[in-house]
């Protein structure tokens, strides 16, 4: 079940993902923390935030639509409390999901990170809004795009994996303008710009009007977007978006995945993560697959 990307071993490709998985400790007597690859962290800042007033999440077909405003302990509270308890699990490979409002936020979270132990590597949030460039987020402006990836590599003392947005027109150009930038890797897909509204009440059920979508309604298309990335670049892909059963997770590596993340899935069932490890092994059992790696990009195009 080993992967190995951008330097990373993990023991298997089932990461768990940024904003559904707190700071991974919490979860150590719900999951076991030897069977899944790694973790993503909740996005940190530089200070911390306390994110949107409720309500923060609804639900809604196949899926659910979360505002939490990237609440969060900043990165001094982080590196001191947070990360060392996670030290009792070396396997468990910890990423921390970075972000900021400006360039010079991100860069001076990823400075302060470099210098604690116990993480393997970043992933870049591009999905917020650049207060210097009229609120757009840095992940749908291929030029924002590109400046913070090439700084965040500079600035990086480990693998750099930039989170695409999907909240793009051609997410193959995004994914080129991250690879050509220095990106180490790309995770795809964050959430799905989107709205829920009361019928009776007419109002907006999020506190801040919009959120992402996430879960199974968005899985074809997380999985289109998975397979073109893959077609645009040669750098790893970590895949995403309604992850639920071990199949999903097949389907992901075959579209060009080496590893994939869940997210919702652990919201309906704390144990998803560990219980997607145990069954994509099974599935590979049953599939006389003997290395889960050869499942990626094994995707078979029919030709007439
Ligand atoms: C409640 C919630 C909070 C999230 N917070 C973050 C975050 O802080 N940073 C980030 O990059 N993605 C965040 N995400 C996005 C997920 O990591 C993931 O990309 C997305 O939900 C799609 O995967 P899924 O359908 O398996 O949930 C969050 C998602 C949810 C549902």
């Amino acid at each position: 079940m080993k992967v190995r990307f951008a330097g990373l071993e993990l023991v298997s490709p089932v990461i768990a993902a940024s904003g559904t998985f707190g700071y991974g400790i919490e979860f150590e007597e719900i999951v076991s923390l030897k069977a899944i690859g790694g973790f993503v962290t909740k996005g940190i800042s530089l200070e911390p935030l306390a994110g949107h007033p409720p309500p923060r999440i609804v639900t809604t077909a196949a899926g659910m639509i979360n505002a939490i405003g990237l609440q969060n302990v900043g990165v001094e509270d982080f590196i001191a409390r947070k990360l060392p308890p996670m030290r009792r699990y070396p396997r468990c490979q910890v990423i921390v999901n970075v972000f900021g409002y400006t360039i010079g936020e991100y860069i001076g979270v990823i400075e302060r990170l470099n210098d604690a132990q116990g993480i393997a590597a970043y992933e870049l949030n591009v999905s917020c809004p650049n207060v210097h460039a009229g609120g757009m987020a840095f992940g749908s402006d291929p030029g924002s795009l590109e400046y913070l990836v090439t700084r965040a590599r500079a600035a990086a003392a480990r693998p750099l994996i930039v989170k695409l947005s999907p909240n793009v027109t051609s997410i193959a150009h995004m994914a080129k303008i991250a690879a050509a930038a220095g990106a180490d890797a790309v995770s795809l897909v964050n959430t799905f710009l989107a709205i829920s509204i009361d019928a009776q009440t007419r109002k907006p059920r999020l506190s801040n009007i919009t959120g992402g979508l996430s879960g199974p309604a968005i899985k074809p298309i997380a999985l289109r977007m998975v397979y073109e990335a893959a077609r645009s670049v040669d750098i790893p892909i970590l895949g995403m978006g309604g992850i639920v059963t071990p199949e999903d997770a097949v389907e992901f590596l075959l579209a060009g995945a080496v590893a994939i993340q869940v997210g919702t899935a652990s919201y309906a069932d704390p144990r998803a993560t560990e219980r997607l490890a145990k069954g994509l092994e099974s599935w590979c059992r049953a599939h006389n697959v003997d290395r889960v790696a050869s499942l990626t990009g094994a995707l078979e195009i029919p030709r007439d």
